[in-house]
This record gives C-alpha cells, sequence and structure tokens, in this order.
C-alpha cells in the first residue's frame, strides 16, 4: 500500500457566498474565468495540476538549463525507452504541441481522422491541418449507465463505415485515445489496440497513440483483461504502446509534471520531419519549449506513474470519489474512469433541455454551493454532436483528500436537493473557432 504525507502545504479557503456569486456572474457563467483564489476545491482538470513528488523536486534543482544537449533531455529519453519504449522523442510545450507538431507532419487537406473519441484539442488540430476529425466510440460509451470494462474502445465497425464511405487514401491517419477522455476516461483494451493496428495496416494508414494517460490505462488492463493479470504496469504499457507507430503525450497527466509534452516513435523519417516542425513550432529538439528543469521533472515523473503503488492508489482515490457522490445521491457516469467523475447532467436536471445547457448549469451550481470547480463536456463544449450531458469532476494527481472529495459530495448533494431552481443557460458571446468555444464564451441564466 501506497500513500503520501506533505512536506509543503498550500492554503485554500471557501470565499463566501456574496463573493462567489460575484464571482460567477463577472465569469459570464464560465468557470475557466474565475481566479484561482475564488475556488475551494478546484477540479476543472488533471492537467498540470498534481502535486509533484519530493524526487521530481530534487530533479527540477538539476535541469541542465543548456540550449543543446542537455542532460535532462538524455534523461527523458531513456526514461521514455524504458516506460513507454519508444527510442526517439521530440519534446513539445504540452500536448497540444505534440499534436501540432506530429498531425502537421502527417495530415493534409481533405484528410479524414478517425479516433476513438477526439479531445477537444486534438479535435482541433486535426480540423487545423484542413482534416475531418470522426469520432468512433463503441456503443455503450456515450450511456452514462451501461456496463462495460473498456468503453473507451475504438470501434472498427464505426472506422470501416468511414472508410468504406470516404475511401482508404483519405485516411492516411488512425488515431487511438487511452484513456478515452472525452468518453468519460473509459479505458482501451489492449486486445483493441492489437485490432486498430491490423485496421492501419490494412488501409496503410499510420496509427498515432494518444497516450496522456498509458499509465491509468494500463492499471484498468491489468484488472479487466485476464491475459495481463500477473504483468507490472510499465509491461503492460510497452505491450500497449509497442503496436502504434509514434505516440503523443502530455506530460501533465501520466509524465507527473505541471508542464511538458512529447511525440515518440521509432520511426527514423517520421522523427526527422516531427523534429523539423518542433523547431519551428517548440524549441530546439533537445528543450522542445520547456526550461531544461521541467524536462528533467518530467523524465522522473514517467517513472514514478507505472509503479504499482503509486497506480493502484490512483485508481482506488477516483473509485472512492465517484462511490461518495453516488451514496450522496449524485448521478455518475458508470463505471468510473481513471482521471476523473463524470457526473450526469441530464439525469441530475432533468428539467433542463440540452440547448439550455443543463451540464454548464451544473457546473456553475457547483461553484455556486461549494466553491467547487468542474468543467461541462457535454452540448456547451461540444455543440452539434450527440453527447450525453456530462460534467467532468478531473482528480489532480496526489493532491486532494478524503475530506476534500465529501465537501464535493455534500454541495453535489445540495445542489441535487433544489434541483429544481437550477435555471439553463444562454451564451451570449463566443470565439471564432466553435471546437474551443467553452474555454471563452461567456453565458447568461435563461430565467434573467
Ligand atoms: N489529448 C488528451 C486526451 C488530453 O486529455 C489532452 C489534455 C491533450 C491531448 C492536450 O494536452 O493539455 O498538455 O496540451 N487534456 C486536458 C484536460 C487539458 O483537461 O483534459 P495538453
Amino acid at each position: 500500500m501506497v500513500a503520501y504525507r506533505s512536506k509543503v502545504v498550500e492554503r485554500i479557503e471557501l470565499p463566501a457566498r456574496e463573493r462567489r456569486e460575484r464571482a460567477l456572474e463577472e465569469a459570464g457563467y464560465n468557470v475557466f474565468e474565475l481566479p484561482s483564489e475564488d475556488v475551494y476545491i478546484d477540479l476543472l482538470t488533471d492537467s498540470g495540476t498534481g502535486a509533484m513528488s519530493d524526487a521530481q523536486w530534487a530533479a527540477l534543482m538539476r535541469g541542465d538549463e543548456s540550449y543543446a544537449g542537455s542532460r535532462s533531455f538524455d534523461e527523458l529519453e531513456s526514461a521514455v525507452a524504458e516506460v513507454m519504449g519508444f527510442s526517439r522523442v521530440v519534446p513539445t510545450h504540452q500536448g497540444r504541441g505534440a499534436e501540432n507538431v506530429l498531425y502537421g507532419a502527417l495530415l493534409s487537406d481533405g484528410d479524414v481522422v478517425p479516433n476513438n473519441t477526439h479531445f477537444d484539442t486534438t479535435r482541433a488540430h486535426v480540423a487545423n491541418q484542413g482534416a475531418d476529425p470522426v469520432d468512433c466510440p463503441v456503443a455503450g460509451a456515450r450511456d452514462p449507465t451501461a456496463d462495460g470494462e473498456f468503453k473507451g474502445n475504438f470501434s472498427l465497425e464505426r472506422a470501416r463505415e468511414v472508410v468504406d464511405d470516404v475511401g482508404a487514401e483519405r485516411v492516411p491517419l488512425v488515431i487511438q485515445t487511452i484513456t478515452n477522455n472525452s468518453a468519460a476516461g473509459q479505458p482501451v483494451s489492449v486486445e483493441n489496440t492489437r485490432q486498430v493496428r491490423e485496421f492501419a495496416d490494412r488501409i496503410d494508414a499510420t496509427f498515432v497513440i494518444d497516450a496522456c494517460r498509458f499509465a491509468e490505462n494500463a492499471a484498468f488492463v491489468r484488472r479487466r483483461e485476464d491475459e495481463f493479470a500477473d504483468y507490472a504496469i510499465d509491461e503492460i504499457a510497452r505491450e500497449q504502446l509497442r503496436h502504434a507507430d509514434a505516440v503523443v503525450m502530455s506530460g501533465k497527466k501520466d509524465g507527473l509534471a505541471n508542464a511538458g509534452g512529447f511525440v515518440a516513435t521509432d520511426d527514423a523519417d517520421l522523427f526527422e520531419r516531427c523534429k523539423q516542425r518542433a523547431i519551428l513550432y517548440e524549441g530546439f529538439p533537445t528543450y522542445g519549449g520547456m526550461s531544461g528543469r521541467d524536462v528533467a521533472a518530467m523524465a522522473v515523473g514517467l517513472r514514478e506513474a507505472v509503479e504499482e503503488g503509486y497506480v493502484t492508489d490512483r485508481l482506488e482515490e477516483i473509485q472512492a470519489f465517484a462511490d461518495l457522490l453516488e451514496d450522496a445521491g449524485v448521478p455518475v457516469y458508470t463505471p468510473p474512469g481513471g482521471h476523473a467523475v463524470y457526473l450526469d447532467a441530464g439525469a441530475a436536471l432533468p428539467h433542463l433541455d440540452a440547448a439550455d445547457f443543463p451540464g454548464q448549469a451544473l457546473v456553475c451550481e457547483l461553484y455556486r454551493e461549494g466553491g467547487v470547480r468542474g468543467v461541462e463536456l457535454g452540448s456547451f463544449a461540444f455543440p452539434d454532436t450527440d453527447r450525453p450531458e456530462l460534467v467532468r469532476l478531473a482528480v489532480p494527481r496526489r493532491t486532494y483528500h478524503g475530506e476534500h472529495f465529501e465537501h464535493v459530495a455534500d454541495t453535489a448533494a445540495a445542489v441535487l436537493e433544489k434541483r429544481e431552481s437550477v435555471s439553463g443557460l444562454e451564451v451570449v458571446s463566443e470565439p471564432a473557432n466553435p471546437e474551443l468555444r467553452h474555454f471563452t464564451a461567456a453565458l447568461a441564466p435563461l430565467s434573467d
């Protein structure tokens, strides 16, 4: 069993209700606009918000800030090789930097890209290359109550339909996202990864794994896929990732770092193309938009992420949080995923239509009631797609404890007790790019 004790503490405070009301209004009912000091429990994202270990802080001090040939890069290269099994690494400032570098090297106008589910920055980067992102979730992925051990899987059936529709020559790239963040953080089986590899071979496409949460995924695989019951987490990770031609990685998730990302591959030609793009958009290929110390901390974090005790504790923490919410009568997506608990806002606020953004209404009420910040991943974040009205409560790694999760469950229960009085919202201003609207759009309550 593994636990953590605190070496450094950070004070957090629940602001008075009046201040929360005012902050919400001033934020245009968009919690991305809230100052963090007005937030008590921040579950907006698990990305770059976790606590680093003492070993990572020590690595920060030893970071090599040389522009070229940094020792910290060597440390990253060996960590990626040993943990993930790839010999060539292009560091980037974070995951979307890696997406820009890799997808820019692989895609052109008119291409079509199947993915089990595109995360929002992935969707935007694919679209930014003039390509069409197509989601291929399995049946049940969008059903918050459906049973299933691998609801994050890639639907080969759907992908074959896409290829039949547009022709294989327009599908040069297939992506699999593990875990499947936009499908409630659900895991993907190694068997499914093997099938996607075969599918990509058949249509002569490059196969990329978005590996942001590869360690959490491996922990699910060990519990749920019989073949791997006796494997170590890193062995499972390598067995899954080796099927991909390349991975895109955000070090802010299972790199346990506050910044960073990379592309990794064994393909010398693809590596070269990514490297050249990285010089243009990120930085010299031995730092890639990060400081040397961040590279060093991420190298240590990657190794910690596949430690048995760490990742077991991580899944148990999420499961316990989901149980607390369920016990408080809050409808949650089941089974819970690896990095977050997703609330079913459609079931929580049944009097609101999708057009009234029940998910965003619930996000606002959680903040108003208890200073809790989550994020909507329903019809506000994904206009014109057929998704359930989910609210994600993402859990920063090694950061919050039982009493915090209890506060969130009590808050959600208090909101549900007065659910009839919760009004819907309308968008009053939005940016030009619809893929990214939830970050900056402003809303107003419908009853005003
Ligand atoms: N791919 C997936 C599956 C992600 O979840 C994210 C980020 C990215 C790529 C981009 O990585 O943030 O380092 O640029 N997800 C965060 C989230 C932001 O809140 O889920 P990034």
